[in-house]
């Protein structure tokens, strides 16, 4: 049976441009055309079985060579959530949903194998950061699309790696197991709002690299995205330093946001637990 995603791709993409037809009736891949991150939950609880049901998922995502380096932290003590949710003031949803899950690179657990069978091996080289933090985010998009099939809504919080030490400490993290992200879970309290992607055109390129046209594809694409939702002109980023713009598109939002790195005290972080990133 074929089916139009026609609705679907608008709702993603802002336009019907290069949608295809003809194409087989996927019930999933209409909900993954039109999933979106939840940041506020209602009261009910999750059930138990679901969401162990849910992380055997997360871990059944692919594994660079079957390592399985990935470790999440199901945070239920209360104390531990208020001291994780007072480093970060400004996203009260993370001390308020139902469930938080910590995603952890584990670069430790194949280096405990090492021991056990008396093969040593150093795995905090950048080849072991590096599998370790792709296992930890398999697992963690994994995790999100079931939760999303379920009738869930979840938000990743990554600012949590901006206070590494203080994350390590609350949650015990040893030497070469880094935080990844958090993972905010519960049924949606509101509908939300989907975030528009940019066109195909700019993230997929055929047979070699071509971002040639890449200006006019995010000039339309902010055009697209800003006569949906403007973004209101108290949201625009340092106008001390850029002043305010008559158009405040994507781009011009996420240029300044680059133009103030986050993460700082990671890499420190990371040397001190282990991680040489040779
Ligand atoms: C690795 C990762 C880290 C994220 N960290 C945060 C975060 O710290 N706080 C937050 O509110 N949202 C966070 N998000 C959610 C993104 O802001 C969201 O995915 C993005 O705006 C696109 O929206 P959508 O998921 O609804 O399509 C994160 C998403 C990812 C994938």
């Amino acid at each position: 049976m074929s089916a139009s995603y026609e609705d679907e791709w608008r709702a993603r993409f802002g336009e019907t441009t290069g949608v295809p037809q003809d194409a087989p009736e996927v019930p999933w891949l209409r909900q993954l055309l039109r999933r979106l991150t939840h940041r506020r939950y209602s009261d009910r609880p999750v059930a138990e079985p679901l969401l162990r049901l849910l992380l055997a998922g997360a871990v059944s995502a692919s594994s660079k060579s079957d390592f399985q380096q990935a470790t999440v932290i199901r945070v239920d003590e209360r104390a531990r959530r208020d001291r994780l949710a007072a480093l970060v003031p400004d996203m009260p949803w993370i001390g308020k949903a139902p469930v938080f899950l910590v995603f952890c690179g584990d670069a430790r657990r194949l280096e405990r194998l090492g021991e056990l069978r008396g093969h040593p091996a150093d795995n905090g080289k950048l080849e072991g950061f590096f599998n370790a933090t792709v296992d930890a985010a398999l697992v963690l998009q994994s995790f999100i699309l079931a939760a999303e099939t379920a009738g869930l809504g979840c938000c990743p919080i990554s600012v949590i790696r901006n206070h590494p030490d203080a994350v390590a400490e609350i949650l015990d993290l040893p030497d070469k197991v880094f935080p990844l992200a958090g993972l905010c879970v519960g049924y949606p309290a509101a509908e939300g709002h989907i975030s528009m992607r940019l066109p195909l055109e700019a993230t997929l390129h055929t047979d070699c690299y071509d971002d040639s046209h890449l200006d006019d594809a995010v000039t339309a694409y902010d055009l697209r995205r800003d006569a949906r939702y403007s973004l209101p002109r108290e949201q625009q980023r340092q106008p001390e330093v850029f002043g305010y713009a008559s158009l405040y598109g994507w781009s011009e939002d996420k240029a300044r946001q680059a133009t103030r790195p986050e993460g700082q005290d990671f890499p420190t972080y990371l040397r001190a637990r282990g991680f040489t990133m040779d």
